[in-house]
C-alpha cells in the first residue's frame, strides 16, 4: 500500500464535491454574465481553436480542478513520461510515443541509451521503402508494379493507419489501392484479395509482439493466397510480404526476412504507435514527406503539453473536464462527433486510446479504485448522428459530454458545388452546439404559438456540455495535432485516477479462453471447466454446424 492519500481523501477532492454539491448556475446564466465567456474559455494550440467555453464550469471550478492535478502531481508523471522513466508499472517499461516524433537532435534515454537515433533510422528506412513503392522501383516476384497494399494487423497495429488513411484520403497516391484486413473472420481477407492481383499486392504484417492470433492466422492465409496465386514459388513472399514488429525472431520464424523488417520498441504501446513503423501503410499511401509533416504536428501539441501552463493548457484542461463529469456528474460515455466525412474511423480509433488506456479498476499500486475511471466514448461523424443518436443527448436523461470537431475549409480537391456544401455542414456544428448548451425555453416554445399539450415534448433543456475543436483544414499536421491532444488527454485523466494508463491486461482472459474453447469447435475435443451456458451454446453450434 502506498502513504499517497486515497484520491477521494484528498482536500482537493472534496472541495470539488463541495462546489458541485453547490447551485449549478445554467449556462445561459453563465454565458449572460460574462461576455467574454467564449474568448476567456479558448485555447490555441498549434493549428487548433478549442472552445471549452460550453461547459459547466466557473473560474472557480477550473481552478478547484487545476489543484487536483497539482495534488495529483500530473506534471510529475508528464515529465517523467518524457525523460523516458518506466511509468508503465504493471510491465516496467518506458512510455514514449513522444520519442517517436522528436526532432534528429534529441537526446532521450532509455536504460542509459538514447533512442532518438534509431527512431530516425526507421524512419528513414521507412521512407526509402515507400518511396521505391510509390515510384515503382520495388517491384513484385514477376516484376509488375506494387499497385495493392494490404496491412495486416489489428487492436493499434490496425486502428491508427486505417484511421489515419481515411482522413489523408485525398493525400494519397490514388493509383494505390490500401485495405486493412484485422478480423479473423475469414471473410475479412476474402473481400479484402478478392478482387486483387496477387502479382501487384505487398502484404504488410503489423503486429508489435508477433504472436497475435488474428494476424498470424490471416498473414498465413494471406501468404498462401499469394503463393497460390504466382504459382507456389516461395522466393515470392520477400518481395511481397514485410513485417512491422518489435519482435525480430517470431518475424523471422514467420518467414520474413529482417531486412523487410520495419521495427519499434517496447516502449511503444500499440495504442500509441501509428506514427512508429507501424505507420508504413499511410506512408506508403501519402509519402514519407505528408507523414513527416504529420509528425510535424504531433510534436507541436507535445511540446505544448510540456511547456504550457495548467491554466492554457489543452491536454490538461480537457483532461480535467473529463474527470469533472464522470467523477462529479456521474456522466459515464463520451461522444465525440466529428464533422468531416474524413474522420469517419477517427472515433473508432480513440476507442482503443481511451477505452483500452484507462478502462481499469486498480491503481498503480494494485488498490482497487474506488471513483470512476474512464468513460465509454462513442461517436460518428455529424450530420448522420444527428438523425440517429442525437435525440437522446438534447432530451433524454443522460448527461452526454461531446466534442465537436470541425474544419474551416473544405478539402482542395471537392468541385465547387460539393465545396459549397460545407457550410451547410459547419453550420449544423455549430447550431448544434448552441442548441446542446442553451435550449429553448418553455416561455419560447408558447411564444412560437405551440399548443401547451406539446410545449414539454418541445422544451429542450439545454445545459448540455461540449467542446468544440476547430481547425483551418484537415491537413497531415492536424491529424498529428489531434491525436496528440487526445494521448494526452488520455494521459492526464489516467495521472488522476492514479491507474496505470499503458497495461492492457483486461484483453488478456478472452484470449486465453477462445484458445481453450477452439479445440472443442474443431476437433470436437472435452473442453474441461466450460461453464453449462458455454458448454451448452458449444454444443448447439456443433450441432448447428455443416
Ligand atoms: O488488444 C490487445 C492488444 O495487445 C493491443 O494493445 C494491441 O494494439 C493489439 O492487441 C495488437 O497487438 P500486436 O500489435 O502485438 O499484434
Amino acid at each position: 500500500m502506498s502513504d499517497t492519500p486515497k484520491l477521494t481523501r484528498r482536500p482537493e477532492w472534496t472541495a470539488l464535491e463541495n462546489h458541485r454539491a453547490g447551485r449549478q448556475p445554467h449556462l445561459r446564466e453563465l454565458f449572460a454574465a460574462d461576455p467574454s465567456r467564449a474568448e476567456r474559455y479558448t485555447v490555441r494550440v498549434g493549428d487548433l481553436r478549442i472552445d471549452y467555453s460550453k461547459h459547466l464550469v466557473t473560474d472557480e471550478t477550473l481552478g478547484l480542478l487545476r489543484e487536483l492535478a497539482a495534488a495529483t502531481d500530473v506534471f510529475g508523471l508528464r515529465d517523467a513520461m518524457f525523460r523516458g522513466e518506466k511509468i508503465n508499472v504493471t510491465e516496467n517499461r518506458a512510455v514514449l510515443h513522444t520519442a517517436l516524433r522528436a526532432p534528429r537532435d534529441a537526446v532521450i534515454e532509455v536504460d542509459g541509451e538514447n533512442v532518438v537515433p534509431r527512431v530516425h533510422e526507421v524512419l528513414d528506412k521507412m521512407s526509402d521503402f515507400a518511396n521505391r513503392v510509390r515510384s515503382g522501383e520495388w517491384t513484385g516476384h514477376t516484376g509488375k508494379r506494387i499497385r495493392n497494399v494490404v496491412n495486416i494487423g489489428i487492436g493499434g497495429s490496425d486502428l491508427g493507419p486505417a484511421m489515419a488513411y481515411e482522413v489523408l484520403r485525398p493525400y494519397t497516391d490514388r493509383g494505390l489501392t490500401l485495405r486493412f484486413v484485422s478480423n479473423v473472420d475469414g471473410a475479412d481477407l476474402h473481400e479484402a484479395t478478392r478482387d486483387l492481383d496477387p502479382a501487384e499486392t505487398l502484404f504488410i504484417v503489423a503486429s508489435k509482439t508477433f504472436t497475435t492470433i488474428e494476424t498470424i492466422t490471416n498473414a498465413t492465409s494471406a501468404r498462401s493466397w499469394l503463393l497460390k496465386g504466382l504459382g507456389g514459388d516461395e522466393k515470392a513472399v520477400a518481395k511481397h510480404f514485410v513485417a512491422l514488429s518489435t519482435n525480430t525472431q517470431k518475424v523471422t520464424e514467420f518467414g520474413i526476412d529482417v531486412d523487410n523488417m520495419f521495427e519499434f520498441w517496447d516502449w511503444v504501446g500499440g495504442r500509441y504507435s501509428y506514427d512508429s513503423a507501424i505507420g508504413l501503410s499511410l506512408m506508403i499511401a501519402i509519402g514519407p514527406d505528408r507523414f513527416r509533416e504529420m509528425l510535424d504536428g504531433f510534436r507541436i501539441v507535445d511540446d505544448h503539453f510540456r511547456n504550457a501552463p495548467a491554466e492554457a493548457n489543452a491536454p490538461l484542461l480537457l483532461g480535467l473536464l473529463g474527470v469533472w463529469y464522470g467523477n462529479f456528474f456521474d456522466a459515464q460515455t463520451h461522444a465525440v462527433l466529428p464533422y468531416s466525412h474524413y474522420l469517419s474511423k477517427f472515433t473508432a480509433y480513440l476507442q482503443q486510446l481511451d477505452m483500452e488506456s484507462n478502462g481499469k479498476s486498480v491503481q498503480r499500486d494494485g488498490e482497487p479504485v474506488q471513483w470512476q475511471t474512464g468513460p465509454v466514448v462513442w461517436g460518428t461523424p455529424g450530420t448522420n448522428g444527428q438523425h440517429a443518436y442525437y435525440q437522446l443527448i438534447h432530451q433524454g436523461t443522460k448527461l452526454i459530454p461531446a466534442d465537436f470537431i470541425g474544419f474551416a475549409n473544405p478539402v482542395a480537391e471537392l468541385s465547387d458545388e460539393l465545396k459549397a456544401q460545407h457550410d451547410l455542414l459547419m453550420a449544423n456544428l455549430f447550431a448544434q452546439g448552441q442548441a446542446l448548451a442553451f435550449g429553448k425555453t418553455a416561455e419560447e416554445v408558447r411564444a412560437e404559438g405551440v399548443p401547451e399539450e406539446q410545449v414539454p415534448h418541445r422544451t429542450f433543456h439545454g445545459n448540455h456540455p461540449t467542446t468544440t475543436i476547430l481547425a483551418t483544414e484537415l491537413t497531415p499536421s492536424v491529424l498529428g495535432q489531434l491525436i496528440a491532444l487526445y494521448e494526452h488527454k488520455v494521459f492526464v485523466q489516467g495521472a488522476i485516477w492514479n491507474i496505470d494508463s499503458f497495461d492492457q491486461w483486461g484483453v488478456e482472459l478472452g484470449k486465453v479462453l477462445a484458445k481453450r474453447v477452439e479445440p472443442a469447435l474443431t476437433e470436437g475435443a472435452d473442453v474441461p471447466g466450460l461453464d453449462p451456458s458455454t458448454a451448452a451454446l458449444v454444443a448447439a453450434y456443433r450441432t448447428l454446424r455443416k
